[in-house]
């Protein structure tokens, strides 16, 4: 009964907070990821609860509109599950999650380790990929007013965290230093199938960026 509760509490704090939001991190972003969540969850058994409140909450201040404050999200979120009547085990593992989703150009230094974790984390790479994942990308792109693309400038897909993080390098690089690794990265079967054909697509996307881009027509 208090989870019903909880869920549909977390729901409305994350919709509030984040009318503010950057087009690709916002409440439609974090439905998505609530909704591939709820999807992977009917092939693994788990505590569903964790992954639903961890999915909302898991971009309720990401460090990348904040300066580069890794704290800030976590911090939020515990101030808000304080005020819910959630176990605190319960409350210390959806921070934790919270704290060890984020890509961060594939370095992790945690050794937090959970099934809970890992759905949410594919819950949340499935959006960066396919349509909307090419979508969310030019938007951030833009966003920061980074170029499109610019042949001149090499992609780095092993870039350290610090060199991903400030990187004003173009969209398309992206493509290359994120988007196209993730699907060797999912965690569960049902993220697995999911993201190859999102990857597929977005592999003929960039072909035909090419060709249109040097005026094949
Ligand atoms: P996470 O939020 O999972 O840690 P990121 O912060 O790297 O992952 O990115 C989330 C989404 O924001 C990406 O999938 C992409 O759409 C967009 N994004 C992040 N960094 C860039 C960038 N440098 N250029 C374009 N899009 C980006
Ligand atoms: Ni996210």
């Amino acid at each position: 009964m208090s989870e019903v509760l909880v869920i549909s509490n977390t729901k409305n704090f994350v919709q509030d907070s984040l009318k503010e939001a950057e087009g690709g991190h916002d409440w439609f972003h974090i439905l998505r990821v609530y909704t591939n969540a709820k999807h992977i969850l009917k092939s693994e058994t788990t505590n569903s609860f964790i992954v639903e409140v961890a999915s909302l909450l898991h971009d309720i201040a990401d460090s990348k509109f904040h300066g580069g404050n890794e704290e800030i999200g976590p911090q939020k979120a515990r101030a808000f599950l304080e005020t819910q009547p959630i176990e605190q085990k319960d409350l210390e593992h959806v921070i934790k999650i919270i704290e060890n989703v984020s890509y961060k150009g594939g370095h992790s230094h945690s050794d937090f380790h959970s099934k809970e974790l890992e759905i949410v984390q594919d819950a949340d790479r499935l959006d960066a990929l396919g349509a909307i994942g090419i979508a969310r990308t030019f938007n951030f792109g833009g966003f920061k007013n980074n170029p499109i693309y610019d042949p001149s400038v090499p992609a780095h897909p092993q870039q350290s965290k610090e060199d991903y993080k400030k990187s004003n390098s173009p969209t398309i690089n992206h493509f290359y230093e994120k988007l196209l690794l993730l699907k060797d990265k999912m965690n569960t079967n049902s993220a697995k199938s999911i993201a190859e054909k999102r990857h597929n697509y977005m592999v003929s996307y960039l072909d035909q960026f090419y060709k249109e881009w040097h005026g094949e027509l």
